[in-house]
């Protein structure tokens, strides 16, 4: 018998409730706390789709503007305070150029639009699609999705573990209004129907990697996977150790051996409803280190604490599952989340060690903190049973990562440029860039053992793309990218939709690699 003894504090509902509502209508009959309009880089004069606005707000946006006090730059913000109009304030909210202006440059804005929001306390928000013709102008879709995107990911904040829900404005309500009718405004409707999805899953990720390490053990995280499985009807499948044992799945039970809260292989799977298909499933792995102290190769305690976010692979793939069952995906998708603690103890495994990995490949351990590639191997080798479409996986796997692209982009590597070249796509489309790093086989060298088949260490070379190449040797039977999220995982500060913390990264690359798959 296992004893799990944690804390556990995770709450069901994740998402701080937002009514979100599109309809059809004139910004200036809004009623209000803060209506948000966007405008154009380096206005001369008020843009003429704001004219009628402006009057209803006594002329202040002109003001604003001829003051030279407002370049709306991407994200500038100025607040402005009609009287005699039906709503209270008017944000005024830099769009940036516009002819660089897409889903993307609406969607941070509206973030950067969304903290000031919660800043001043308003209970809701209304925001103005904004009105372009041309043919690379963004369909109302788009925007609207964008624009509950921007919303809900910038208003995030982490309280779960403030003792007084302090000065947390709680914003109530977000409403979306446009000239759209008819047709356009079902597009507007669907666009933020599908943007809250996207939205809450990411809210969904956030919160799981924000959990500290002490309140999410592996289990933790298997019993947040029941409650998503439960309610959004996936099925959920969780093997401890006994069943660990009996597949042989020795990579991720070392790394796990170090901890007394044991590992799990935690597996999420979707099917769409109706007559069974013979579709393969779609897969995604992700790392699930609830915390990563390097085990008895043992980090410097600089920044450790942000290694409670190494789980942050495992966060993504169960939300894009809840978003597989929301958005009714028309194949099976398969989600599945190696989760351990890497602890340094009296049983932990140890630098020399050789490990006979699920798939039979012995792996010479060289560096226990190379934990990552560990329980993937076992993971993507666990993969082959659901004979894939295709697997992706994504991971906090390497510092040379951060090196390497900083944080705006995340690791690529594929030896399949048709799936390569989709995920790149799908990322510029929703706006989490990756960046392709190869995959030769020359690489292979570097993880070359003298004692086993392979070593978990390449060398400081290079050191994402060997990772990347030790995975390569588990998912050799099938079509597989990995994604290395270690820049993207958490930010340092707030910036547009990016809130301190865990990002959520890579919920919506996979879940615009799902819907489009
Ligand atoms: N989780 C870390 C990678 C990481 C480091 C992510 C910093 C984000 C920020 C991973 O398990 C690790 O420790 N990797 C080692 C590998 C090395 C020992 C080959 C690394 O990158 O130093
Ligand atoms: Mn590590
Ligand atoms: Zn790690």
């Amino acid at each position: 018998m296992e004893t799990v003894d944690f804390l556990f504090l995770f709450k069901e509902e994740t998402v701080e409730a937002i009514k979100i509502s599109t309809l059809s209508g004139r910004p200036e009959d809004m009623r209000t706390g803060a209506l948000l309009v966007g405008v154009f880089e380096k206005p001369k004069r008020t843009p003429k789709e704001l004219k009628v606005l402006d009057k209803a707000a006594g002329g202040a946006l002109e003001r604003l503007i001829k003051s030279g006090d407002f370049s709306a730059k991407m994200g500038q913000c100025a607040w402005i305070y009609p009287s005699g109009a039906t709503f209270k304030r008017l944000l005024a909210v830099g769009l940036g150029a516009r002819d660089k202006f897409s889903p993307e440059a609406f969607r941070r804005a509206i973030g950067f639009a969304a903290r000031e929001v919660r800043r001043i306390k308003s209970s809701d928000a209304v925001v103005a699609l904004p009105e372009g013709s041309g043919a690379d102008f963004p369909g109302v879709g788009d925007l609207a999705r964008a624009a509950v995107e921007g919303f809900i990911m910038g208003a995030y904040k982490f309280l779960d573990y403030k003792s007084k829900t302090e000065n947390s404005g709680k914003i109530k309500k977000f409403t979306i209004v446009s000239s759209a009718e008819g047709g356009e405004l079902t597009r507007v409707r669907r666009g933020a129907e599908h943007g809250a999805v996207i939205a809450e899953a990411v809210t969904l990720a956030r919160d799981l990697a924000n959990t500290p390490g002490n309140d999410l053990p592996p289990e933790g995280v298997a019993r947040v996977a029941r409650i998503q499985a439960r309610k959004y009807g996936l099925r959920c499948k969780v093997l401890g150790v006994p069943q660990l044992k009996r597949i042989n799945m020795n990579a991720l039970l070392a790394v796990g051996s170090g901890s007394s809260r044991p590992p799990r292989l935690v597996i999420l799977e979707y099917r769409p409803k109706g007559a069974p298909t013979k579709k393969p499933p779609l897969m995604f792995v992700g790392k699930g280190i609830t915390f990563d102290s390097g085990g008895i190769s043992i980090k410097p305690s600089a920044n450790m604490d942000q290694m409670k976010y190494d789980m942050s692979g495992a966060a993504a793939v169960m939300a894009a599952l809840v978003v597989a069952a929301r958005r009714e995906w028309n194949r099976p998708v398969v989600g599945i989340m190696p989760c351990a603690e890497n602890l340094p103890s009296a049983k932990a495994y140890r630098p020399g060690d050789v490990v006979k990995t699920a798939s039979g490949i012995r792996v010479e351990v060289l560096n226990t903190d190379a934990e990552g590639r560990m329980v993937l191997s076992d993971a993507l080798h666990y993969a082959n049973r659901y004979k894939p479409a295709a697997v992706v996986d994504l991971a906090t796997l390497t510092g040379a990562c951060v090196i390497a692209l900083g944080h705006e982009a995340m690791g690529l590597m594929s030896r399949d440029d048709d799936l390569a070249d989709k995920i790149l796509a799908v990322g510029e489309a929703c706006g989490e860039r990756a960046w392709r790093l190869p995959l030769w086989e020359e690489y292979n060298e570097q993880i070359k053992s003298d004692v086993a088949d392979i070593k978990n260490v390449g060398g400081r070379a290079a050191g994402t793309i060997t990772a990347g190449a030790f995975l390569a040797r588990f998912a050799k039977d099938y079509k597989w990218a990995h994604l290395d999220i270690a820049g993207t995982a958490w930010n340092e500060r707030d910036w547009a939709y990016r809130i301190k913390g865990a990002a959520g990264a890579g919920v919506r690359i996979l879940a615009e690699l799902g819907e489009k798959y």
